[in-house]
């Protein structure tokens, strides 16, 4: 049995979606999440999965080895950023190469980087009339949305969508990728 440990910064959707797909499954489980937001959407989804979820503050992840220590006791094969806003530590990565995998929402490397998440990629890439959008997942290093692509999917943008019509088909993709990215990422290790 592979070990899943999620970070998740908001609703926690994704995070949700992995835990199911994942239990069906039986070959990996999600074990715990971490999340630095006290009022996420992800912890009461953490609570009705019977998850365990660890609260940290940014100022703990950055200048402490306290959420280190507790991630450590899961022995994670794999670390999942999902909705993840903070800069996951080079500290860390060192400590899990080629292990730590974040989902983007577009196609990178376009609509990445600092400050470029959530509805602010989809508002820029509807104000800029992009005829394509869709889902990178990649690994992560120490630059925000910069590691190499495992996946990407894109799809049409059509002149009648919304923001929240262009959201429902991104979620739509990730809850399709982001699983089968992960398993393969755990199938290498
Ligand atoms: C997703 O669209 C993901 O790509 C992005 O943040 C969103 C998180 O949604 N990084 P949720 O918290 O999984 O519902």
């Amino acid at each position: 049995m592979k070990n899943i440990v999620i970070f998740a910064s908001g609703g926690g959707s994704n995070a949700e979606n992995i835990a199911l797909y994942f239990e069906k499954k039986g070959n990996a489980k999600v074990v715990a999440i971490f999340c630095n937001n006290p009022k996420a959407g992800v912890i009461d989804r953490a609570e009705r999965l019977n998850i365990p979820c660890n609260i940290f503050t940014s100022q703990e992840l950055k200048n402490t080895n306290t959420v280190d220590q507790k991630l450590n006791e899961y022995k994670p094969d794999v670390i999942v950023l999902a909705g993840f806003l903070l800069l996951f530590p080079g500290r860390l990565l060192n400590q899990y190469p080629e292990k730590v995998v974040n989902i983007h929402p577009a196609l990178l490397p376009a609509y990445g980087g600092k400050g470029m998440y959530g509805h602010h990629v989809h508002e820029a890439v509807i104000a800029n009339k992009e005829k394509k959008h869709g889902v990178t997942v990649h690994l992560v290093n120490e630059e925000y949305d910069k590691g190499k692509i495992l996946i990407q999917e894109s799809f049409d943008v059509e002149s009648v969508d919304t923001l929240s019509s262009v959201e429902e088909k991104i979620h739509k993709i990730e809850f399709r990728i982001f699983p089968l990215a992960i398993e393969k990422l755990l199938s290498n290790h």
